[in-house]
C-alpha cells in the first residue's frame, strides 16, 4: 500500500499504519529475526542490547565499538557494566579493520559491529577476527532489518544479532535479539508492556496514515484528535514509554513486545517493504547525485535502506528547510557518547556535522519521491547573500 499524492506535501520519519494491517495475516516470514530459531522479543532494541551484555557476562569487560555510534545502544553497555572502547569509522561508514584489531587488549570481551541505515558492515572480516580472538560478535541490525549482504542477511553472522522493528515497519514498538550457532541461552520471558502505551503509539500511526491518504481533511482530524488525545493522555496519567528516544532508561530495561506488535509484524509484505525502499532510494540517488555526492553510489543486492543519506555543509540550514516543506527528516547521529572522545575521531566528528535522513520508505510512492527530491534540490542551493539596499 502506498499514499496517494495530497495537496500538501507531508512525508512522515517512519511508514505509518494502514488500517488493513490490523486484520491482516501473511505466511511465517523467513526474514531476520522471524524467521530466526532462537529470538527473544522486546520492546526496544536497546533492552535486547543490555540483556546480550549480561547473558554473555560481558559486564566486568569492555566492548569494542565504532566510533559512529547513536549513544543509546553505547549507554545501554554502560548501564548493563561493560566498559565501551571505540574503534575508528571512515566517512564512508567503512569500519578501520586494522583498527579494530589494533585495539583489541586482555579487558576486550567483545566485538559490536554496527550496520549503518541498512548497508552491510564488514561482518565477515569482523567474524574472522572474532574468532581470532576468542570473541563474541555483537551485530547490531537496529537500523537495518530486512536488510543482506548479496544473499547473508544480516544479523546471521555475528553470534547475537540485534533488530529494532519499529524504525522500518509500523509498529508500535518492537526489538529483538537473536541468538545464532548452538548455544542456548535461557532468558526468561520479558513481561508486556502497558497496553495504553501500546494503543497510544498505534492510534498516533493510524492518525499519521490517514493525513498521509486524506490531505487536508486528514490533516485536520489528526490535529484535533491530537488534541483530544494529549489531553486524555495526561487526565488518564496514560503511561507511554516512547520510541525512539536518544536515552537509555533502566525502568524499561524489562519490557517485551506486545502480542498485537506480533500482529502488525505478520501483516506485512515483507519483500514489497523491501523493493520499494530500494525503489525509493535510486530514484533519490539518481535525481540528487548532481547536487551532493552520494554517500553510496549503488546499492548492492539485498541492501533495504532505512533512509537516503544526504551528505550536507549546512545541516541545521537544510533540515528547516525541509520540515518546513512538510519532509520530516532527521538530523542523523549528532552527538558521540560522552565515553567517546571526539578529537580522536574526525571523520566521524564530520559525519554527524554532514549527514540528514531522507525518507525513502514503502509509503511514499513515485509521485511523492519525485516532489520529495525538487525540494531536497530547493533545500540545498546555498542562500543568497542578502542584498544591501543601496541609495
Ligand atoms: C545502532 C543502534 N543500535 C540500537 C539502537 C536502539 O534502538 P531502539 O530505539 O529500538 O532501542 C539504535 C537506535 O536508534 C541504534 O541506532
Amino acid at each position: 500500500m502506498e499514499a496517494v499524492k495530497t495537496d500538501k506535501l507531508f512525508v512522515p520519519a517512519l511508514p505509518t499504519l494502514w488500517p488493513s494491517m490490523l486484520t491482516g495475516r501473511r505466511a511465517p516470514s523467513h526474514f531476520m529475526p522471524f524467521g530466526a530459531r532462537n529470538v527473544r522479543y522486546f520492546y526496544f532494541a536497546r533492552n535486547a542490547i543490555w540483556t546480550t551484555v549480561k547473558m554473555l557476562g560481558l559486564d566486568a569487560g569492555e566492548v569494542l565499538m565504532p566510533a559512529y555510534h547513536h549513544g543509546v545502544e553505547v549507554e545501554a553497555v554502560v548501564d548493563a557494566g561493560a566498559t565501551p572502547r571505540f574503534y575508528r569509522v571512515g566517512s564512508r561508514w567503512d569500519v578501520d579493520l586494522e583498527d579494530v584489531e589494533k585495539r583489541i587488549g586482555p579487558k576486550t570481551k567483545a566485538l559490536y559491529l554496527v550496520h549503518y541505515a541498512g548497508f552491510p558492515g564488514p561482518v565477515e572480516e569482523m567474524r574472522r577476527i572474532a574468532d581470532k580472538h576468542g570473541l563474541p560478535l555483537i551485530e547490531d541490525c537496529a537500523l537495518s532489518l530486512l536488510s543482506a549482504d548479496g544473499s547473508v542477511p544480516l544479523g546471521t553472522t555475528g553470534d547475537i544479532g540485534i533488530f529494532c522493528l519499529y524504525k522500518t515497519l509500523p509498529m508500535p514498538h518492537g526489538g529483538a535479539l537473536t541468538v545464532n550457532g548452538s548455544r542456548q541461552y535461557s532468558l526468561p520471558e520479558p513481561p508486556l508492556p502497558p497496553t495504553s502505551s501500546t494503543f497510544s503509539h498505534t492510534v498516533s500511526s493510524l492518525l499519521q496514515n490517514l493525513e498521509l491518504r486524506g490531505g487536508a481533511f486528514g490533516r485536520s482530524v489528526r490535529g484535533m484528535v491530537r488534541g483530544l488525545g494529549k489531553g486524555a493522555v495526561k487526565a488518564a496519567e496514560i503511561e507511554r514509554v516512547a520510541t525512539g528516544t536518544q536515552h537509555f532508561d533502566r525502568r524499561h530495561v524489562d519490557l517485551g513486545m506486545s502480542p498485537f506488535a506480533h500482529r502488525i509484524a505478520q501483516a506485512q509484505d515483507l519483500e514489497a517493504v523491501v523493493e520499494r525502499r530500494r525503489r525509493n532510494y535510486f530514484f533519490l540517488l539518481g535525481r540528487l547525485r548532481d547536487v551532493s555526492a552520494p554517500l553510496f553510489n549503488q546499492l548492492s543486492p539485498g541492501v533495504c535502506p532505512l533512509f537516503y543519506p544526504l551528505v550536507v555543509d549546512n545541516k541545521e540550514q537544510v533540515l528547516e528547510r525541509l520540515r518546513a516543506r512538510g519532509i520530516e527528516a532527521i538530523d542523523f547521529w549528532k552527538y558521540f557518547h560522552p565515553a567517546c572522545d571526539a578529537s580522536a575521531f574526525p571523520e566521524v566528528a564530520k559525519l554527524r556535522r554532514s549527514i540528514v535522513e531522507v525518507p525513502c520508505h514503502q509509503d511514499l510512492t513515485p509521485e511523492v519521491m519525485a516532489e520529495v527530491a525538487n525540494v531536497v534540490r530547493d533545500a540545498l542551493v546555498p542562500e543568497r547573500p542578502e542584498r544591501k539596499n543601496v541609495g
